[in-house]
């Protein structure tokens, strides 16, 4: 099963691949994970990256693009896997349907998660991460057990340095301009599945498995 996360920053498009991923033995691949995992390490990529991040830019595709088809030719995506963050331009998703098609195999939900601008600046100022193990959390809607600790691997948690609010309006922006148009392109191609990402993240998730269960 190969599925797609589409939804606007902060819609909890992460939150509902990690279940996904879980429920269904597929890997997340999440280019925001890898682009931050590389910052932390300080590599030549992880630099690059946050030159734009940091401005709620998007990564140019020659850097985004490369990534993402090391990621899937792995192993471990031979059954499949859920993308998060990719694609976030068309010419992103025409890279990707002609890697998939050269294996004659196709993309087979585009799952747009949806929430309105006005929720997510409200959404990101309580979120906290772990760049540790890429686990997130919310201030008031998905709590860690203890205070700014990750439930999962101990790690301290953090404020993304792109959480800013100023940060969070230009990454609107930049999807509502860049990255809102896959939503019609997936609607064409028959495999766009809208879902109301305001509910509570059980209840987004449940929607998803009837969803791809059906
Ligand atoms: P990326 O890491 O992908 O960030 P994003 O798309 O801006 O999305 P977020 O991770 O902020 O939000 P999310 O939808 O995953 O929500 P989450 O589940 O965390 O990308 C970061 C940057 O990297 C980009 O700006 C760009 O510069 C670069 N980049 C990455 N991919 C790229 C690409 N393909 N091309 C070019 N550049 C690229 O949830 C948010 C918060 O809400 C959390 O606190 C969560 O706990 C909470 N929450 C989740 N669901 C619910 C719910 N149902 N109810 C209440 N709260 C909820
Ligand atoms: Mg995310």
């Amino acid at each position: 099963m190969k599925i797609i996360m589409l939804g606007a920053p902060g819609a909890g498009k992460g939150t509902q691949a990690k279940k996904i991923a879980a429920q269904y033995g597929i890997p997340h691949i999440s280019t925001g994970d890898i682009f931050r995992a590389n910052i932390k390490e300080q590599t030549a990529l992880g630099m690059e990256a946050k030159s734009y991040m940091d401005k709620g830019q998007l990564v140019p595709d020659e850097l985004t693009v490369k990534i993402l088809l090391d990621r899937v030719a792995k192993d471990d995506c031979k059954n499949g896997y859920v993308l998060d963050g990719y694609p976030r331009t068309i010419p992103q998703a025409e890279v990707l349907d002609k890697a998939v098609s050269e294996l004659n195999e196709a993309i087979d939900f585009a799952i747009n998660v949806d929430v309105p601008d006005e929720n997510i600046i409200h959404r990101m100022s309580g979120r906290r991460a772990c760049l540790n193990c890429g686990a997130t959390y919310h201030i008031e809607a998905l709590p860690p057990k203890q205070a700014d600790i990750c439930d999962s691997c101990g790690s301290p948690l953090v404020i993304r340095d792109d959480d800013k609010p100023d940060t969070v309006k230009q990454r609107l922006k930049v999807y509502h301009e860049q990255t809102q148009p896959l939503i019609d392109y997936y609607q064409k191609k028959g495999i766009l599945k809208e879902v109301d990402g305001t509910l509570d993240a059980d209840k987004v998730f449940d929607t998803i498995k009837k969803i791809l269960e059906a």
